[in-house]
């Protein structure tokens, strides 16, 4: 059999370990070869295509990003983008496509799909907002790297008796802060499912003053929204939307350290974590998820098992329908963030 893998949207650790996983799966297992298609969509466009052999795919699995590149293009954007899909699938003789990507890529997939192509979905995602899977890989290594973040933050926070503001990615679902929040013993977590007023915040910064504690963390997600008026808008960095429709979020974690500092003249400083929370080596936890993913997907395309995606649910791995995942997002456990606000204020 001859696969084509991409990899599209932002770039997550543990994409390599998919990819490795894919090659090394559909050569021993199924005689098979695997073309990998650069930069996402805009490669299976192009024609940008080569061959992925052991040799390439060795020495991959601790590295960040993607040695395949990647990109926010979408071919139902692009002038002919579908048309040239179909061409260079036939040119290159592509029999099946693998495409590891968040709602983007996997919406993209479920469209070809519908209109013939032999697809198989891995998700993909910091986020962790797709649906159909409990994890997505990436996510435990950003949750790491920004427990990390906000021990360091609490000794400099400590020492000067201040208020740190810690904004972390999550564009619609605040995953990311929850599980940091809770695990570095943050004292307020803001996400974009529960919008909250910069009264609630301060109330309970002055809560835990009260008991004698000089410094606070507080953790927001870039997507999170006030109840204020005046600031209830979403914060982006630029209005421009990409072929997705989404803008450039940012600023958030600025604009409540001003408030907070305004409202209750404690001083109060800002980190934006931003896309460090997306480099770097992948945690052991999403080598092996990556790793689980990319065999199973290339068993899936082994069993002509299309229109489906991966999935971990529980401890098994198992496949779903693209619609499935791709229908609606998997947004915080509102058991999860009432555990995490235990221990607010
Ligand atoms: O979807 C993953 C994500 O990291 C979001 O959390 C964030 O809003 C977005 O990608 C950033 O995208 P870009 O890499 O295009 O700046």
């Amino acid at each position: 059999m001859k696969i084509a893998i991409l990899t599209g949207g932002g770039d997550c650790p543990g994409l390599n370990a998919v990819i490795r996983a894919v090659v090394r799966r559909t050569f021993h297992s199924y005689g098979g070869e695997v073309l990998g298609i650069s930069d996402g969509w805009a490669g299976l466009i192009e024609g940008r295509l080569s061959p992925l052999d052991l040799r390439a795919v060795s020495g991959i699995l601790p590295k960040g990003g993607t040695i395949l590149g990647t990109s926010r293009t979408n071919p139902f954007k692009v002038e002919n983008g579908v048309e040239k899909i179909r061409e260079n699938v036939g040119k290159f003789s592509i029999e099946a496509l693998i495409a590891v990507g968040g709602e983007d890529t996997l919406g993209v997939a479920a469209r070809l799909f519908e209109m013939g192509l032999k697809i198989v979905g891995v998700p993909k995602t910091i986020d962790n907002d797709l649906s159909g899977t409990d994890y997505t890989f990436g996510f435990d290594t950003a949750v790491n790297i920004a427990t990390d973040a906000i021990d360091r933050l609490h000794t400099t926070a400590e020492s000067h008796n201040r208020v740190m503001v810690v904004e972390v990615m999550g564009r619609h679902t605040g995953w990311i802060a929850v599980e940091a929040g809770m695990a570095g013993g943050a004292d307020v977590v803001l996400i974009p499912e529960i919008p909250i007023s910069v009264d609630e915040v301060c109330k309970l910064i002055l809560r835990r003053h009260q008991r004698g504690k000089d410094f606070s963390i507080v953790v927001v997600a870039e997507g999170a929204k006030f109840q204020d008026k005046d600031i209830s808008r979403m914060i982006v960095q630029d209005e421009k939307v990409d072929a997705f429709g989404h803008v450039r979020l940012g600023g958030i974690g600025a604009i409540l350290a001003h408030a907070i500092e305004d409202k209750i003249g404690f001083e109060t400083r800002y980190t934006v974590l931003g896309h460090i929370q997306r480099g770097g080596t992948p945690t052991a936890f999403d080598r092996v998820l990556g790793t689980r993913f990319g065999v199973a997907a290339a068993d899936l395309v082994a069993k002509g098992d299309f229109g489906k995606m991966v999935s971990l649910q529980g401890n098994k791995i198992r496949a779903v329908e693209l619609a499935e995942a791709i229908g609606k997002l998997k947004t915080v456990d509102m058991e999860l963030y009432e555990m995490a606000s235990i221990f607010f204020g």
